[in-house]
């Protein structure tokens, strides 16, 4: 027996067998990764955050501990996001991170499996990504663990994992609102007609709402505290919430508290909301007028985490005359997707990037 299982092994790794690898959905987000298995579901949410010894060069923080540490960390700690507006800006952090994230929750899956064979990623790229962009990824997954990497285009996955048929002549409209990007694309027949990118994500917004304390109350705050106040209070209805900060003064450098409130934060933010809609606008403007009317019907969907923001949806709509409606789990939607589009080859095959 055991030398069956030798010889087994043996041929595994000199030819691979012939067995197909096991897919493994990738959604590495701004601010958040995803992994997701066909059979397990959703196994992986981590942030997109390494910590790094300045001094050796060696990671040393990964996922919930980087994140947790951002702002704290002794001097020879640095903080890195490897992923800047939806695509990689460190590619050494990004493979640590990836490498370090597949043994936690890829690998206990398979250890005990006797026949090993390979794993696939299933990533996406925003629609206006470089081929050197993509080859970057491509090359990031494959060192961090991977066999095989294929690509996808982001609102594709996006808008399957929010239930939009997009295989259909009826049109779809996507709006993916994360940290990074807002990305905008109008799908038929599973294809993108028209796509925008937008670098107006939940970072950009956080670093508006720390210019704004900066300025009107002399207050500089830590960017995890901006990020909680955008997440606390930023509403697009007339919300009067109040939500108390601590920081550091502006004129003596002590600490200073500041009850902050909801209409601060759409003040802050209130630019950048009109970029987003005229963004939309804009994509609107280059569609032909026979799928504007098939979008009448099917409206704008909304995914990605910042879509949770109270009113966004009312607001687009009145902004933009077309029905807006939010995906039921907005932040899942893209590893939602890709989960989808790998269980089903044939609709696999149509919207996979071929370089
Ligand atoms: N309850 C909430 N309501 C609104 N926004 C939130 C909420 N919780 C977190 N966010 C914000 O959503 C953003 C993260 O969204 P998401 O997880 O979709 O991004 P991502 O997929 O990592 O980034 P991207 O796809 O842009 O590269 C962050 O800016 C975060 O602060
Ligand atoms: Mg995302």
């Amino acid at each position: 027996m055991k030398s069956i299982v030798t010889k087994l092994k043996q041929l595994n790794l000199t030819t691979g067998l012939f067995l197909k690898p096991t897919a493994v959905a990738v959604d590495i987000g701004t601010a958040m990764t995803r992994f997701g298995l066909d059979e397990k579901g959703i196994v992986l949410r981590e942030p997109t955050f390494v910590g790094k010894n300045t001094r050796t060069g060696q990671i040393l923080f990964f996922g919930n501990e980087a994140k947790d540490i951002y702002g704290k960390s002794p001097e020879y700690v640095s903080i890195i996001k490897p992923f800047e507006n939806s695509i990689i800006s460190d590619f050494d952090a990004t493979v640590a991170l990836i490498s370090e994230l597949l043994k936690k929750s890829i690998y206990p899956y398979y250890r005990s499996h006797l026949i090993k064979k390979g794993l696939a990623a299933y990533a996406t790229v925003p629609t206006n990504s470089t081929e050197v962009e993509q080859r970057a990824l491509q090359e990031a997954l494959i060192k961090a663990g991977f066999q095989h990497a294929y690509l996808l285009e982001k609102p594709i996955a996006s808008a399957y994992g929010a239930d939009v048929p997009i295989f259909f002549y009826q049109p779809a409209f996507v709006m993916d609102f994360g940290a990074g990007t807002v990305e905008l694309a109008v799908i038929t027949m599973g294809g993108i007609v028209a796509s925008k990118v937008l670098k107006l994500g939940g970072d950009y917004m956080d670093k508006l709402i720390y210019n704004y304390l900066h300025l009107k109350y002399g207050l500089v705050v830590g960017e995890q505290t901006a990020e909680n106040l955008k997440n606390k209070l930023f509403a697009l209805t007339d919300s009067k919430e109040v939500f108390p900060v601590r920081g550091k003064s502006l004129e003596n450098g002590l600490p200073k508290s500041v009850r902050v409130t909801a209409s601060d934060i759409r003040e802050a933010l209130a630019v950048c909301v009109n970029q987003i809609v005229d963004g939309i606008k804009e994509l609107i403007e280059t569609i032909p007028p026979e799928i504007i009317d098939g979008l009448i019907k099917s409206g704008i969907v909304l995914t990605g985490k910042m879509a949770h923001t109270p009113g966004l949806d009312k607001y687009i709509s009145n902004e933009v005359k077309l029905p807006v409606i939010k995906a039921r789990k907005p932040e899942d939607a893209t590893i939602l997707g890709i989960m989808k589009l790998v269980s089903e080859p044939e609709s696999l095959k149509r919207v996979i990037i071929y370089s």
